[in-house]
């Protein structure tokens, strides 16, 4: 059993993700931490609200902690042509449940400093608040056990740039903290992400049961493959990297040490210098194992 927080933009696969975080039995959720990307962070707080108070059965048992509205320079750019309308395409019923007191980077290094198990931090949009947290109390990088990151591309393309992929391109100086850091990182990039998808001809029911994650799963699948006729298949990139956290041995990595490209047309490119150090880089995934994880886990829930 691993704690764990989410630190997350929803986000159409990030709802998804948390869906995974919360019915699993390998996972304890600590909290989830909000950070503008995908959405404005006043969307993306709406939807991690709406979605742990419709997700949670013992409602308010997971605190939800505000983030960074905006990268170490500039703005975030939003994916909204992505993820939909208010970065979810779906609506959720209105939530009674308030944003913890304290902000994301608090939050982070409260609970961290305090578990009595490393906690682990699963990051699945730009990494500002977990650069923040890490900027903010240099114990942090001995305190966590590890931060695995969904994001980067190494050998394969990018989504946002020819080289860059999003969540890195949203915030590249505070990747760039991230990793060099010194703390246990994992990355699940482009490389290994893009491998793992749910296909439109396997719809409508592509989360069995009456759960209602299965059913919310369902819902943000069909919403995404009806809003987007050219899309075949939605690509389980946040989904992996909670997979991955449950059970690694679905990853092959190699050590390296990754920096991000922060100028010119390649920012946002992460390279990987191979062969040693504190991050984990992606290479290779057992694919039908990942997506049998993320199916699962969405489908048998009863919640
Ligand atoms: C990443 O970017 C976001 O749009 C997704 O939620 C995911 O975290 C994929 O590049
Ligand atoms: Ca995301």
């Amino acid at each position: 059993m691993r704690t764990v927080i989410l630190d997350t933009d929803p986000g159409t696969d990030d709802a998804l993700a948390l869906m995974m975080a919360l019915n699993s039995p390998d996972l304890r959720v600590e909290g989830v931490t909000t950070v503008g990307g995908n959405a404005s962070l006043t969307d993306t707080t709406d939807n991690a609200i709406r979605l742990v108070e419709y997700l949670d059965e013992e409602r308010g048992a997971i605190p939800v902690a505000v983030g960074a509205d905006r990268p170490v320079h500039g703005s975030f750019t939003h994916a909204y042509h992505v993820h939909g309308a208010g970065g979810l395409g779906v609506r959720l019923p209105a939530p009674t449940l308030k944003p913890h007191a304290m902000s994301a980077v608090e939050f982070i290094c409260d609970r961290a400093l305090q578990a009595v198990q490393p906690l682990t931090v699963i990051a699945l949009g730009p990494l500002t608040n977990v650069a923040a947290a890490l900027g903010s109390r240099p114990d942090l990088v001995d305190a966590l056990a590890e931060v695995v990151v969904m994001g980067g591309a190494f050998e394969a393309p990018g989504n946002i740039t020819p080289h860059a992929e999003f969540n890195i391109h949203e915030d590249p100086e505070a990747a760039n903290a991230v990793f060099a850091s010194g703390v246990l990182v994992t990355v699940v990039g482009l490389d290994v992400t893009r491998q793992t998808s749910m296909h439109r001809r396997d719809g409508p029911r592509w989360f069995e049961g009456e759960s209602r994650s299965a059913e919310l799963g369902n819902r943000i699948l069909a919403d995404r493959f009806q809003e987007r006729a050219d899309l075949q298949e939605f690509y389980l990139h946040d989904p992996l990297a909670v997979a991955a956290t449950i059970d690694p041995d679905i990853l092959t990595s190699r050590p390296a040490q990754v920096s991000v490209v922060t100028e010119g047309d390649e920012r946002g490119r992460t390279v990987a210098r191979y062969g040693g150090g504190t991050v984990k880089v992606a290479v290779d995934v057992d694919v039908e194992r990942a997506v049998g994880i993320v199916r699962s886990l969405i489908s048998d829930s009863q919640t």
